[in-house]
């Protein structure tokens, strides 16, 4: 059993007697999704039994998430199930499993002014509906849930986990609301910790991403448009990175709070044109055009707290992982990255 040490942030705080083991059965939900078919190709990797859900959600190219899954559908310790959080029975897919890794949500800030209530659907109600199955099921102990840096709105930087968030897109409202479904399960005798990911890049990255976008332009030769004037700022996360963070958080000691998980430095995109002149050897054409709405200025993560919690680092330079990325859609990759 966890024992009680104290308070942070009025969360609780459980020390473990002993590290979960290694090798488990675990379910990762938004299994074909980017970030969630890379952490689960590596849990394979690692020994693990994975069953996987998603919906294939139609935000971007359906065939990109089908490709994904079909890459792991190929690993015997691999079971996918298709179905959707908000609809599916979810009890028997918890049978036998340890950890949960919830990765399946509707990402992105600029749809979700119009959509704002298929975010609350995917984002909120989807993951209530699994607290509550998690909760109920004998054998889960611990789930890591996929938040976002987008909770914080245009707070003053660094961005720190024990300020008040204040998001600035109904996405962001979402990602918050599911944060606190999901540590208020601390109380319920699950093991809950919220990860605040920092723009996620990559190979395998999201289209609708603009490191993505701006590299297949640059790839392409065309035109690139840059909603602002260049001077916005990201902590931007290679995916590897965010896998091995979320990995970090299923075994760490310390549950029932919120920890960021980026990169560990702040790159313009006026940095990000220059480093991709390189990589592609040739000028970019930019068109600007107004900043879009929700977009926050600048994103700076204070990752003290993941570093103490839970002895996380980030490895990869944006230098090294944008070339990654590059490489990658310049094979054409369009799944297997
Ligand atoms: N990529 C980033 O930069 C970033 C940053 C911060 C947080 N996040 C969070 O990380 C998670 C993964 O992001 P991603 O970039 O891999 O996105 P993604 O869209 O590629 O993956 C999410 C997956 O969830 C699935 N899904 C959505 N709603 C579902 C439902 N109701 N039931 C079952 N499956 C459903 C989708 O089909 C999709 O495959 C998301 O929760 C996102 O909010 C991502």
């Amino acid at each position: 059993m966890p024992l009680m040490v104290g308070l942070v942030d009025g969360s609780m705080i459980k020390t473990m007697e002993s590290r979960l083991a290694r090798n488990r059965a675990v379910l990762v939900t938004g299994a074909a999704g980017f970030i969630g078919a890379r952490l689960t190709q590596r849990l394979l990797d690692e020994g693990n039994a994975v069953i996987g859900i998603d919906a294939y959600t139609p935000t971007y190219e359906v065939g990109e998430k089908l490709a994904r899954s079909a890459l792991l559908r190929q690993h015997p310790r691999y079971r996918h199930v298709t179905g959707d959080l908000v609809e599916q029975t979810l009890a028997p897919l918890l049978e036998g499993v340890d950890v949960v890794f919830h990765l399946a949500g509707r990402p992105g800030v600029r749809p979700s002014f119009e959509l704002r209530d298929l975010y609350w659907r995917d984002n909120v109600l989807a993951t209530a509906r699994l607290v509550e199955a998690c909760a109920a099921a004998p054998s889960v102990r611990r789930l890591v849930y996929a938040s976002s840096s987008s909770v914080y709105g245009d707070a003053a930087l660094p961005l720190r986990e024990d300020g008040t968030p204040a998001p600035v897109s109904p996405y962001g409202e979402t990602k918050l609301e599911g944060e606190r479904i999901c540590l208020a399960a601390n109380g319920r005798q699950l093991e809950a910790t919220a990860l605040r990911y920092f723009t996620v890049y990559g190979p395998g990255q999201r289209p609708d991403l603009g490191l993505r976008r701006f590299a297949e332009a640059a790839l392409t030769g065309g035109p690139i448009e840059l909603l602002g004037d260049g001077t916005q700022s990201r902590d931007f996360t290679y995916v590897d990175d965010v896998v091995e963070a979320t990995q970090l958080a299923a075994r760490a000691p310390v549950v029932g709070l919120a920890v960021n998980v980026a990169g560990g430095s702040r790159i313009s995109l006026l940095e990000v044109f220059s480093l991709l002149e390189k990589l592609v050897r040739h000028d970019l054409e930019i068109r600007p055009s107004p900043f879009a709405r929700g977009d926050v200025r600048h994103t700076e993560a204070d990752t003290a707290r993941a570093r103490l919690l839970l002895g996380f680092e980030p490895k990869v330079s944006f230098a090294d992982g944008y070339r990654r990325e590059v490489d990658w859609l310049r094979r054409g990759a369009r799944s297997a990255a």
